[in-house]
């Protein structure tokens, strides 16, 4: 029976790392997702065979009947630019579950804590519920913040690190305690507690802008609280999947710094987030506008198009209004890519996944680096629903917030339309020197609507 829970968690950890490897690319990310899974399923019943006769099992079955008829349904109905949130709620799930089984073991164990609670054992115990915890309440603080029920500025006040470093270390005193004497349980409701909070303090300095890439830290705490379960339960399995999620969600939120130009340790320590509010004072400059026909006719008679999507795109969810655009410029000969900017959107992958919903082929999706020599041959750059991705300030301006972010190097186009609704700014807050160049065109309205209308002209043109 041991060989054969052995070789389920052998076969689960394989597909976790192909799960893992096939979600660096669009092209086989379905199948990355679909291993995943099926490494679960293994996992979860190696782990039945392992716990045979399994105790309580009327009380697993109702966890598993609740999780997947709340699951199922929020899958469903969570729009898409709300997954930020969403991940950070099940990281929150995810690690309170870990720091509830290392509660539970202490308080189980503790009876024969000479043979049971070895110092290895108490030492992987404190860090699963140390990071269970904080990340518990760190992921619910970062959900709050990116739905905007919880104020999106930074909360700072005087000495915040120092406060926060002192009630770090008192719990670092409580769990050496425990880790010497593990019978002195009555500490731990006050270790659990400092935990907590310090999840709470850890998260409310940093602004809103930095939410998703303190997601991607929170998602490594929890992936680290699970390997230590591992530890305290022996199962090999967890150490394996812990660390793979813990050293992923790590690396992820470097290259989000990274293409973000955020500092990392300051994102990671917190207290020094800035907050990027829409209030930016703007100037009345001019800009030229054009209409839907207007539009089609520029696009009708280019020879190559770079469409750069942005958050917009998502809000106004048109991603198969620009298939048809595609389609149709690409019979028409024009020579259609679309560059995918790393943080375009609000979470990592956010327009490969978009457009991969509708189809489009994932050799014309081309990535920054690559497009961005592209950009001086193009004859149009088609802004559709991003702001920030494509702010030349980012290369000049110092005193800018995304002064040094790498950007589509979409002013260099011969021509440039930029759909969107107004003259807001994005995320960042700031006004974009792109709208007021001579070789710009903006096409106000909502993208979806506004690329129905030139699909709409393009047919009636060629008829004309
Ligand atoms: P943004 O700079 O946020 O700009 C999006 C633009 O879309 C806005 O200017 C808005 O202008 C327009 N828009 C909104 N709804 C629209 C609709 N229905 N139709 C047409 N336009 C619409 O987006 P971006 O260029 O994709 O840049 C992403 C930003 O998010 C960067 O600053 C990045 O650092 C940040 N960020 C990204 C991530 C990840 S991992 N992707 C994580 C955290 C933060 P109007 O209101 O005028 O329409």
């Amino acid at each position: 029976m041991l060989n054969l829970v052995n070789y389920l968690y052998i076969i689960s950890a394989g597909l976790f790392v192909l799960s893992l490897k096939w979600l660096n690319s669009p092209v086989s990310a379905r199948r990355g997702v679909f291993a995943g899974e099926i490494g679960m399923l293994v996992a979860v019943t190696g782990a039945f065979i392992q716990a045979y006769p399994v105790y309580n099992l009327e009380w697993i079955v109702s966890a598993i009947v609740i999780g997947t008829a709340v699951g199922i349904p929020i899958a469903y109905i969570m729009p898409m630019t709300a997954v930020p949130q969403r991940t950070a709620l099940s990281h929150a799930c995810g690690a309170l579950a870990a720091a509830l089984v290392g509660t539970a073991e202490l308080y189980q164990r503790q009876p024969k804590a000479a043979e049971e609670l070895s110092g290895f054992v108490m030492v992987a115990l404190m860090l699963e519920t140390l990071l269970g915890f904080l990340t518990f309440t760190g992921s619910l603080m970062a959900m709050g913040k990116l739905q905007e029920v919880l104020p999106q500025r930074p909360i700072t006040y005087k000495n915040q690190n120092l406060v926060n470093f002192f009630l770090f270390a008192i719990a670092v005193v409580l769990a050496v305690r425990l880790i010497l004497v593990p019978t002195d349980t009555y500490l731990f409701p006050f270790f659990a507690l400092l935990s907590l909070l310090f999840g709470v303090l850890l998260i409310i300095p940093i602004g809103g802008a930095d939410m998703p890439t303190v997601i991607a830290i929170l998602n490594s705490y929890a992936g680290l609280s699970a390997c230590a379960m591992g530890f305290v339960l022996g199962n090999k399995l967890l150490v394996v999947a812990g660390a793979l999620d813990g050293s992923s969600g790590l690396i992820l939120s470097i290259i989000m710094c990274k293409a973000m130009n955020r500092s990392f340790t300051n994102v990671l320590f917190g207290a020094f987030g800035q907050i990027q509010t829409s209030t930016a004072k703007q100037e009345q400059r001019n800009v030229r506008s054009a209409s839907p026909e207007e539009a089609a006719s520029i696009l009708e008679s280019a020879g190559s198009v770079i469409i750069v999507p942005g958050y917009g795109l998502a809000v106004a969810q048109a991603q198969h209004k620009i298939r048809e655009l595609y389609d149709n410029l690409m019979r028409r000969g024009v020579n259609v890519k679309f560059a995918i900017h790393p943080v375009a959107g609000r979470m990592p992958g956010h327009m490969n996944v978009l457009l991969a919903e509708a189809d489009i082929p994932y050799d014309r999706l081309v990535e920054m680096d690559e497009i961005n020599g592209e950009f001086p041959q193009c004859d149009v750059a088609l802004v559709i629903g991003a702001n920030d991705v494509t702010n030349p300030k980012a290369r000049t301006d110092k005193g800018s917030p995304i002064y040094g972010m790498p950007i589509l190097d979409v002013d260099k186009a011969h021509t440039v339309m930029v759909i969107k609704r107004s003259m807001n700014p994005g995320f960042a807050g700031i006004d974009n020197d792109l709208y007021y160049m001579d070789k710009t065109l903006m096409l106000f309205g909502d993208a979806k609507g506004f690329v129905t209308e030139i699909v709409k002209e393009l047919p009636a043109r060629a008829a004309a």
